[in-house]
């Protein structure tokens, strides 16, 4: 069960989402506290205005007041919130963080198909700059797009459900195309930290694309293979869940 010293795992969600899509796996975390991990780029007010350093700025400072409140943080990131978690956490690691006088850091790195950029790439380049025919570039208007069709890209092994496909948000196309920063899961501090899930059936990060992602890092991960579409928080929360939990056990004892 969890307790006081039990870190906080922050939910960094992927793009065209919100942690509230999440929900469905918060039963499933033995008493694990949440905290959201949302970046300003899903669905903003002025899309022209967003950028990749913007979306990293503002989780980087919720990483911060937590672990100003002296609470370790697990970071939890799915797809493209791999790329804003990763920059986020720069530094924020315990080695670090201890060197400079600090007692919390960020102790875990669990991505759930994450999406990988090196320094000063963007998500763009890093996908070959040109986008999987499912993203609907400048809808619903300019610079914005959309997943489409939804069901069949990111739900594909849920339970058919209006709400899933409302779920699903505008994004700002400038959050790809600007430079992503140097990424935490490069640094030593998160050896035997980092852990990938790997969803075996998924239709918007393809296996073999996850894999590729997982070799261009450079760095060893703890593999984790789920047989699961990209939703996996949907389709399997509570083994989703269950993974967590030990994962976080497990960063724990280290
Ligand atoms: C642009 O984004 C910055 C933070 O990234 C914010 O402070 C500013 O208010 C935004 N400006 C507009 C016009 O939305
Ligand atoms: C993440 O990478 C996958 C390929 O692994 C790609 O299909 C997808 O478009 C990327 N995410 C975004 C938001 O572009």
């Amino acid at each position: 069960m969890s307790s006081a010293t039990s870190p906080i795992v922050v939910i960094v969600p992927g793009a065209f989402g919100t942690p509230a899509g999440f929900d469905e796996i918060i039963p499933h975390l033995n008493g694990l506290q949440t905290h959201s991990g949302a970046y300003p780029s899903c669905n903003p007010p002025d899309p022209m205005n967003a950028t990749c350093s913007g979306d990293t700025e503002a989780l980087r400072s919720i990483l911060l007041s937590l672990l100003d409140q002296q609470r370790d943080v697990v970071i939890l990131a799915h797809s493209f919130g791999g790329v804003v978690g990763g920059c986020a956490a720069k530094d924020l690691d315990r080695d670090t963080r201890k060197a400079q006088g600090h007692t919390s850091a960020v102790i875990g790195l669990l991505y759930v198909a994450g999406n990988v950029t090196l320094d000063g790439e963007s998500l763009f380049e890093a996908v070959g700059s040109a986008y999987p025919p499912f993203i609907k570039q400048h809808k619903p208007s300019k610079g914005l797009c959309l997943i489409e069709p939804a069901m069949e890209i990111l739900f594909n092994d849920c339970k058919p459900d209006p709400e899933l496909e409302k779920s699903v948000l505008p994004h700002a196309l400038r959050a790809f195309e600007t430079k992503a920063s140097a990424p935490a899961w490069r640094d030593k501090g998160f050896d035997g930290r980092r852990t990938y899930i790997r969803t075996a059936n998924d239709n918007c990060n393809p296996l073999p694309q996850q894999d590729a992602w997982i070799k261009k890092s450079g760095v060893k991960w703890n593999i984790v293979n789920f047989e699961t579409g990209h939703m996996p928080f949907v389709s399997q929360p509570e083994a989703l869940g269950a993974e967590i939990v030990k994962f976080v056990d497990e960063v724990m004892k280290l």
